[in-house]
């Protein structure tokens, strides 16, 4: 009876105030230091239904940061989620920060701006918060190699922070060199470049190299192998590490916060995916506690250089970045 008045109490939608801190980007905008994570779980029909509650859930829970992508196929859904969170009087559109990606089949300069017009059909709105390359690979529609300079992309990029159709614009999966030419060829610097950071892939040169160029990282798969429970061959740390239970008992924490924590400390933006309303909460429940030093330099020692998302179909491609 207890847990059942209980339930219904928290069910009555605690609905949060903004919960993760902003930071400031290299062209004056905003931007929230945890997104959600969408796409991957989107690949059958009925999952879609799940992005629609995740974000409309996310956004009561105190996210105002959305991350999706062309590629994920589930724009539509994102968009309806934040829909229901407006229509609720939750959030207003501009309080929030919505963030998607360029696909590699649409690189050519001139298709640029109309991909980005795809995507905002799909999401039902005017304009996006920050538009990334996806990849700095670029493929033709049959997906073979195209050979398609990313500064030429990134051309169009310029022109679609110009017409107003994003607010910022960025990279992804942009290695240091790639960046250091980017940054030296173009009018506007990117002011994000988002990769893979987490316990296996801690990425220190890259996010330092990004961060000292005023190019704020934000960080997917940041649980890495943490949330691997079928595989049982993935390294450590898994959920129930004792060196991370040891700091998660510490704080009050569960052990996956802790790991999130551990990258916002490090200046990084996690963009933690989940469909689950009690996770979704969790993962941004993060502000009430900090690391310390060492604590930080112990959850770097697992690094392996090893990637939970590898493209090894793309090794041949002209500006494989891996
Ligand atoms: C980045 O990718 C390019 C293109 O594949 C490659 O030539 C370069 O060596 C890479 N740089 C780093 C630092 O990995």
């Amino acid at each position: 009876m207890l847990s059942l008045v209980l339930c219904c109490v928290l069910g009555l939608n605690t609905i949060l105030a903004e919960k993760a801190p902003r930071m400031e980007l290299n062209d004056g905008n905003k931007i929230p230091t945890v997104a959600l994570g969408t796409g991957r779980m989107t690949a059958g029909g009925t999952q879609n239904d799940e992005v629609r509650d995740a974000v409309l859930w996310a956004i009561e829970a105190g996210y105002r940061h959305i991350d999706t992508a062309a590629i994920y196929g589930d724009e539509e859904e994102v968009g309806q989620g934040i829909a229901d969170a407006v229509q609720k009087g939750i959030v207003t559109r501009e309080e929030l920060f919505v963030t998607t990606k360029l696909w590699n089949d649409k690189h050519a300069r001139d298709l640029v701006v109309p991909a980005l017009r795809e995507s905002l059909k799909r999401l039902n709105l005017d304009y996006v918060d920050l538009y990334l390359v996806h990849f700095p690979i670029a493929v033709k529609s049959d997906r073979s190699p195209d050979n398609i300079d990313y500064l030429e992309t990134w051309a169009g990029m310029e022109e679609a922070k110009e017409l107003g159709l994003t607010k910022s614009i960025g990279v992804s999966n942009f290695n240091q060199t790639q960046i250091d030419r980017l940054v030296a060829k173009s009018k506007v610097k990117p002011a994000v470049n988002q990769v893979e950071v987490n316990p296996t892939l801690t990425q220190e040169p890259l996010v330092s190299h990004c961060q000292n160029l005023g190019i704020a990282v934000m960080a997917y798969s940041p649980f890495g192998f943490l949330v691997a429970r079928k595989d049982r061959e993935a390294p450590p740390p898994r959920a129930d590490d004792p060196v991370l239970v040891r700091m998660a008992q510490k704080y009050g924490k569960t052990t996956a916060q802790i790991v999130l924590r551990y990258l916002i400390e490090r200046g990084l933006i996690p963009i933690p995916k989940s469909t689950n309303k009690e996770r979704i909460a969790q993962n941004i429940d993060l502000f009430d506690f900090k690391l310390t030093k060492e604590e930080i330099d112990t959850i770097s020692l697992f690094n392996k250089n090893l990637r939970v998302v590898s493209t090894p179909f793309w090794k041949n491609y002209p500006n494989y970045p891996f």
